[in-house]
């Protein structure tokens, strides 16, 4: 056999890319259901960070964390049109929906548990456009549905220093406590383009300060915890004091 024919370099060439291209298709087959649980993982562990339930970085192991979730948090699907939970529709039953009208009419909120198993924390789901992607994470609500417990984001592409600012622990830490109404209006959190006077009550009570060079992503993150608060408003409605 001439190993320097055309044909034998070719056929060699075709050989080896079928081959590896196999072997990339099998072991990303084999890793999906790892990948996906871990992504479950993440974001759950991010359910619990917004609610309290567990601090940034904490060091108990992976089982550890998956029981508290399964002991102390529960997921109800929403129909934010009414506000009602809709106990016959799961989750996944929202997650596995096409049609923008069905996407938009069922949300899904999960609830921290207190010890007596009384809803505590009230933890929504947010998204909207920062400057270069879609910031996905969550807002969770103390069970006055008014006070934030705390925010997390878990996906986005906005600049690290910059608009990745929103991770910064201490900014994330300038959340809890801001309330979400003004008397009976929705007036959400807005993130400020500066630093909070805490001499004004209305910037001390529904602002955050900005992060200095990501305006940008800052009011997007104001427009889009105010639109997600709105949609949630039927729901959260029911736990406002009259
Ligand atoms: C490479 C690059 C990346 C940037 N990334 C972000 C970002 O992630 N978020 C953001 O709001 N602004 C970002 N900016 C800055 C915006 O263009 C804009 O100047 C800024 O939002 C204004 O904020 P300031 O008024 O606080 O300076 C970026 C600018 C450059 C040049």
């Amino acid at each position: 056999m001439n190993i320097n024919s055309n044909g034998y370099v070719l056929g060699f060439a075709v050989v080896v890319c079928v081959a590896m291209s196999a072997a990339l298709a099998i072991t990303a087959n084999a890793l999906k259901p790892i990948q996906d649980a871990a992504a479950e993982f993440d974001r759950q562990k991010n359910v619990m960070t917004a609610a309290g339930l567990v601090v940034e970085g904490d060091p108990r192991p992976r089982a550890e964390l998956e029981q508290l979730y399964a002991d102390r948090v529960v997921e109800r699907v929403v129909d934010v049109t009414t506000g009602e939970v809709d106990a016959k529709l799961k989750p996944a039953d929202v997650a596995a929906m096409r049609k923008p009208e069905d996407r938009a009419r069922y949300r899904v909120v999960a609830v921290a548990k207190d010890a007596q198993g009384n809803d505590e924390v009230f933890v929504l789901p947010i998204s909207g456009k920062g400057l270069w992607s879609t910031l996905y994470g969550y807002l969770a609500l103390e069970k006055d549905a008014d006070t934030v417990r705390g925010i997390t984001f878990y996906k986005h592409g906005e600049t690290p220093g910059l608009g990745g600012e929103v991770d910064n622990p201490n900014w994330k830490a300038k959340w809890p406590g801001k309330t979400i109404l003004d008397g009976a209006q929705l007036v959400g959190v807005a993130v400020k383009k500066g630093v909070v006077d805490a001499a004004i009550p209305r910037e001390k009570a529904h602002m955050v300060d900005g992060l200095s060079g990501a305006t940008i992503t800052c009011n997007g993150v104001t427009k889009l915890v105010k639109a997600d608060l709105e949609a949630f408003k039927p729901y959260l409605a029911k736990f406002w004091k009259k």
